[in-house]
């Protein structure tokens, strides 16, 4: 299978390629820069849906949510496969005296065995190659405790003119054009369809939009959800 896989991948640009110089210039107007978490995940918290505990975050970026977590309680492992993503996100940490285990990897390279009462995806598995999504999927359930809680943001189609995907692109699109355009977006059908089996539905909405000068950051393109471990 890794023999395909790896195939497969090679027809499509390396992530790393991408995000790396992503992240070299910090001043670039990209909403996900600001140091603020997701309004989804302050509400879980502050609702009691998610309590404190050991928690993963993927494709973490420069750490605005696993940060957010460490000073709700959590104990906080997050990795990210750009290091210069990585690097910004531990300048933010140590200027707190977080002590939050920051990690330049893939998630592919995690083989973690019920060991986390939280796992958390902002925004990365939308850009996952469909073919590695179930391998993906299947590493967060069985990294995750039982009865533990996952919770993914990821776009929905129909507003590329407002920052989100511009072409709901289909998984064989991907194939056919050889790219992802800058991530995939999904249905509600297809998020059920894709987590239903191994995880109980807690909560599928669409983000709130928050407004610039609020401490969440809220888009009005992402779906948000939260899953209980089956
Ligand atoms: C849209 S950004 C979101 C960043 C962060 N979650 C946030 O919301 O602020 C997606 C992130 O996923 C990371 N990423 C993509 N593929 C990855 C992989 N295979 N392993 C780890 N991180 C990955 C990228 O480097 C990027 O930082």
């Amino acid at each position: 299978m890794e023999d395909l896989y790896k195939m497969l991948d090679s027809q499509f640009r390396p992530s790393k390629q991408f995000w790396e110089p992503f992240y070299s210039d910090r001043t670039r107007p990209v909403p996900f820069f600001h140091n603020k978490p997701d309004e989804n995940l302050h509400a879980y918290i502050a609702s009691g849906l998610i309590q404190p505990g050991r928690a993963l975050e993927l494709g973490c970026g420069p750490g605005r949510n696993a940060i957010f977590l460490h000073s709700k309680g959590f104990r906080v492992d997050a990795v990210d496969i750009s290091q210069a993503a990585i690097d910004w996100a531990k300048e933010r940490a140590n200027e707190l005296l977080y002590p939050i285990h920051f990690q330049c990897r893939s998630v592919f390279e995690l083989e973690p065995r019920e060991e986390y009462d939280f796992v958390y995806d902002s925004g990365c598995m939308h850009g996952i190659l469909p073919h590695r999504r179930i391998q993906y999927l299947n590493m967060i359930y069985n990294g995750l405790k039982p009865g533990g809680h996952f919770g993914l943001t990821c776009f929905a189609p129909g507003f590329g003119d407002i920052g989100g995907p511009q072409f709901a692109m289909s998984d064989w699109d991907a194939y056919e054009e050889k790219t992802m355009k800058g991530g995939l977006a999904f249905t509600a059908e297809k998020i059920r369809y894709l987590l239903s089996d191994n995880f109980e539905c807690i909560e599928l909405r669409m983000m709130n939009e928050m407004d610039e000068d609020s401490d969440l950051f809220g888009v009005p393109f992402l779906w948000t959800s939260l899953w209980r471990k089956k």
